[in-house]
This record gives structure tokens, C-alpha cells and sequence, in this order.
């Protein structure tokens, strides 16, 4: 087994092991990428305040997340398709998270089921919704995600149409993948990976094949969003479809401060997440760390405020937290572990980040995440944007 000590080797691995259509469908943002770049550069513009003579020992990272016990408090961000990455991924990814006591959430658009997860699995996983112009498929998807004992609904508010990504284009991504001459010439070098796709026989949509009517291509990411995403998706709708939840409901995709006001008001979920999709969805919009403050401010402790976008490593973590997320979401350093290894590789991702976090903190001269603040970091001024005529 390769030695693991950061997120990048996983990612190198990834890149080598799986399909390139694969990959670059988790290492795409949209368009020019900007907001993809930002999302992880903007976090390097923080800085940590290196504190000394401070007792360190006995540290803690665990914390809660919706009621939820964690060992730290960072959930498994929904991706589509990550069965793709991995024969059999969201399965494995569950069961690593399980084991380490941090939460998965699965995407509508998973390769395994929500069923076959569930009975892969012991405790319970979120479930994320893409909603559908289908309302009886919608209603469909949260009647199979409860009684598969998913005890928390993320609904995504910022992927009613798809932002462009060129590579996927480019490469023609479907699930499985079509047999074109390149790639083949592909596949020919990438034999493991091939050689588990095709001992399982998870290798469409799960969620939807078999379950959804009237889809002209069920195996296209593109086709299905354009055709089956519900574009007339409103504030009286997630508050409908929380009420038919009628559990633990989770708003992702929040990146503006009216509208986690919105959403505080009109829905009144038990959780937000500041997202921009990692950068997938709208390019040229703010980064996630940068909007965060102006977020918490504006929902003032109604309820928790969690961060996705941009996190790589426990340092990226500390930061968010101190700079006022209640907890943080991460999907691409859990694909890049799943890509280059499966299980043991999405356990690896998150070994690195939960000792990033944990020396970094006591580095920062605090012992407990719960301690983080501001005061551990140095913020440069102006950080979260001077903008003319911008939402506050
Ligand atoms: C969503 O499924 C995405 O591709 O970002």
C-alpha cells in the first residue's frame, strides 16, 4: 500500500487509476473555473497565529453535526456518480465514513441505490435530493431515503440546470461509459478498475434506472438534468418537499446572505451549507470561505451554518470553523481517496484531514475545535470583499 501523508498523493493515485472521464468529472468546476480556483486559493490567503507555551494534551475534535456525534466535524459531500470512480464506491465510502464516525450523504445521483446502501451499512446516511419536474418521482425519492433510514435530507438548491464543464463535453461522459475509440485506448491502461466494474453489476444511475419514466438517456448526467430537473424549484417548494421530509432537513448551496435569511425564514432548516457546488455550478461567483461570515451573520445563529467548497486538508477545516461554520463538507478529497483505493483510500483522506485538524489546532494553541475562533487566525483585511452595490 503507498504511503499516504497528504490529499495530493490520493489525487495523484486517482488521476493514474480511474477512467480520465472520471476524473475530470470530479476535478472540473464550470467554464473558466474561476470560482473552482478561488474556492481552494482564497483559503490560502488565511493564516494561522502559531501559538506557544500552551498545554496541548488532552485535544479533542469530536463535535456534533445535526444532532449527530462526530469524530470531527466534516461530512462526505454528495457526488454523482461515484460509483464510477470505484466499482461499488458509495457503498465503500459509507462504510468508511461509518467506521470513523463522520457522516455520508448520498447523491440523487449515485451509482449504488439507496437501498443497496442501506443494506451495506449499519447506521444511518443522508440523503441528498435533486428535485425533479417528476413530483411523484420526487416523492418517491424521499419515501425510499426513509424507509432506508436516512435520518437527515439534504436538498441542493443551486443545480436547477447544469453549469457548463467543458472536459465532460469533451470526453462525452455517461455512466457506464460509452464505448468510443478513445475511450477505449482509455480504459486499455486502467485494467484493475475494469476488471471490478465488471464483477459488479452497479453501473448505471441507481437511484433512477428502474425507477424513473419517460428518460430518453438515463445513462447522461447532461441529458438527465436538462430533461428531469425541476427549473421552477422556489422557496414555497423546499418548504413543501421539508414538510414531506418532515425529519432532519439540510439547505445546500447557499451563497448569499439574502438568501440564507430566505431560507431561515421561509423553511427554517436545522442546517445551511455555503456552497457554490465546487465551483461547478455558476464560475465568476464569490468563494465559499469568502462568503461564509457575511452568511453567519445574516442567519445569526438560527441555525448551523456548515461550509463545502474548497476543503482539502485539516487546515482548510480549522479555518472554516474559526472563521464560524459550525461544521464542514468535503467531496472531492474523499473521491480523490475512493479513486485511487477504495475504501482504505477514502479512510486515508479522512486520517490526513482529522490530523491536519487536530496538530494544527494545537499548533494554533487551542485543544478542542469547539474553541476554535477568529482569534486563531490572521484574516487579511478586506477578505470578504468590498463590492459595489453587493448584498450584505
Ligand atoms: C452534480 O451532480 C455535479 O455534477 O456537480
Amino acid at each position: 500500500m503507498p504511503v499516504i501523508t497528504e490529499i495530493e498523493d490520493l489525487k495523484r493515485l486517482h488521476r493514474r487509476r480511474a477512467p480520465r472521464m472520471f476524473y475530470d468529472y470530479a476535478e472540473s468546476g464550470s467554464w473558466t473555473e474561476q470560482t473552482f480556483r478561488e474556492n481552494s486559493s482564497d483559503f490560502d490567503l488565511i493564516r494561522l497565529r502559531q501559538r506557544v507555551a500552551v498545554d496541548m494534551e488532552g485535544r479533542s475534535t469530536a463535535a456534533r453535526m445535526v444532532g449527530r456525534e462526530v469524530a470531527m466535524p466534516v461530512a462526505l459531500s454528495p457526488v454523482g456518480l461515484t460509483g464510477m470512480q470505484h466499482a461499488d464506491g458509495e457503498i465503500l465510502a459509507a462504510q468508511a465514513a461509518e467506521a470513523f464516525g463522520v457522516p455520508f450523504c448520498l447523491s440523487t445521483m449515485s451509482i449504488c441505490s439507496i437501498e443497496d446502501v442501506a443494506e451495506h451499512t449499519r447506521k444511518p446516511f443522508w440523503f441528498q435530493l435533486y428535485t425533479m419536474r417528476d413530483e411523484e418521482f420526487t416523492s418517491a425519492l424521499l419515501s425510499r431515503a426513509r424507509a432506508a433510514g436516512c435520518d437527515a435530507l439534504v436538498i441542493t438548491l443551486d443545480l436547477q440546470i447544469l453549469g457548463q464543464r467543458h472536459r465532460d463535453l469533451k470526453n462525452g461522459l455517461t455512466a457506464p461509459p460509452k464505448m468510443t475509440v478513445p475511450t477505449m485506448l482509455d480504459l486499455s491502461r486502467r485494467w484493475a478498475w475494469g476488471m471490478r466494474m465488471l464483477r459488479t453489476r452497479r453501473r448505471f444511475f441507481g437511484n433512477i434506472v428502474g425507477h424513473a419514466k419517460g428518460v430518453t438517456d438515463a445513462s447522461s448526467l447532461s441529458v438527465w438534468t436538462a430533461e428531469q430537473f425541476d427549473q421552477r424549484l422556489d422557496w414555497a417548494k423546499v418548504r413543501r418537499l421539508a414538510e414531506e421530509w418532515g425529519g432532519t432537513v439540510i439547505l445546500k448551496g447557499i451563497l448569499d446572505p439574502e438568501d440564507a435569511r430566505r431560507a431561515v425564514d421561509e423553511v427554517g432548516p436545522d442546517a445551511i451549507i455555503v456552497s457554490n457546488h465546487g465551483g461547478r455550478q455558476l464560475d465568476g461567483a464569490i468563494s465559499s470561505i469568502r462568503a461564509l461570515p457575511g452568511i453567519v451573520r445574516a442567519v445569526d445563529g438560527r441555525c448551523e451554518v456548515h461550509l463545502d467548497s474548497g476543503i482539502r486538508s485539516g487546515q482548510d477545516v480549522l479555518k472554516a470553523l474559526a472563521m464560524g461554520a459550525d461544521a464542514c463538507w468535503s467531496g472531492r478529497a474523499w473521491v480523490y481517496g475512493l479513486g485511487a483505493m477504495g475504501k482504505p483510500g477514502v479512510t486515508a483522506a479522512l486520517e490526513v484531514i482529522l490530523k491536519e485538524l487536530d496538530v494544527s489546532m494545537a499548533l494554533c494553541g487551542r485543544k478542542d475545535v469547539a474553541d476554535l475562533d477568529r482569534s486563531v487566525l490572521l484574516v487579511p483585511k478586506g477578505f470578504e470583499g468590498e463590492w459595489e452595490d453587493g448584498a450584505a
